[in-house]
């Protein structure tokens, strides 16, 4: 089983202290909701970003929407083979059943974040597909299977083939933020691994993950052409 952490995401509500914003009052009029209820996002809270820590990396939902569809569709997940989890910079940690269908529509998966960061699970009675807890990325690493290893671009290049050949469990983190570095850097002893000489995006980083994975399994018995 592979565990495949997005670590640090920008997937927050409107903090309480832009939700006065005429940016943010604006957009949350328009979709008939109340600007607390709204997810943060940069293509609409850009100039309320400004006025707030680390505005020019907030408000990013769309790198969540993107790993989650990525993974969530993989072959990986489809044999059963995959655990998907998002950690937020206000350290919570999103689990997502296997089943769980995302969205393709960005509009729709917006609703959909906006139901779980309100109510800490999706549906929220009966047995969730997604589900909020709060949680420190160090905290869940604590108890992730091994070996783990980081992705970062500074880091050792190495192929993940190598890290996973003959192993039956693995955790990998990859950065949810668009620049700059984890603000919850992941323990020190484990491993900083570069797959490129050339900074990568997380879902392209997500992507090659899942196929590395894929392709270090035993091939499961003859495979016939035609
Ligand atoms: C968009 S990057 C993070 C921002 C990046 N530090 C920057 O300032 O452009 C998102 C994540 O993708 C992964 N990543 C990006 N480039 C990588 C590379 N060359 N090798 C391995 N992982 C990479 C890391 O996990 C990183 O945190």
């Amino acid at each position: 089983m592979l565990t495949l952490v997005l670590a640090d995401a920008e997937l927050e509500l409107v903090p309480q202290e832009v939700q006065g914003h005429p940016s943010v009052r604006a957009h949350a009029r328009r979709r008939g909701r109340s600007p607390s209820a709204v997810l943060l996002d940069s293509s609409f809270h850009h100039p309320a970003l400004r006025a707030l820590p680390d505005g020019s990396r907030r408000g990013r939902p769309d790198i969540v929407h993107f790993f989650l569809v990525i993974a969530l569709d993989s072959i990986a997940n489809i044999e059963g083979q995959l655990e998907t989890v998002v950690h937020t910079r206000h350290d919570q940690v999103l689990r997502c059943r296997p089943d769980t269908r995302i969205p393709k529509s960005y509009s729709r998966f917006v609703g959909l974040m906006e139901e779980l960061l309100t109510k800490g699970a999706v549906p929220p009675e009966g047995e969730p597909l997604l589900r909020l807890e709060s949680l420190t990325l160090g905290g869940f690493l604590a108890r992730a299977p091994r070996p783990a290893v980081v992705l970062h671009e500074a880091g050792a290049r190495h192929e993940l083939e190598e890290v996973f050949a003959g192993r039956d469990e693995a955790t990998v983190v990859v950065g949810g933020f668009p620049q700059g570095d984890f603000l919850h850097p992941p323990p020190g002893d484990l491993p900083r691994i570069s797959l490129h000489g050339h900074p990568l995006k997380a879902w392209t980083a997500a992507s090659e993950v899942l196929t590395a994975w894929r392709r270090s399994r035993p091939r499961r018995g003859p495979r016939t052409m035609g």
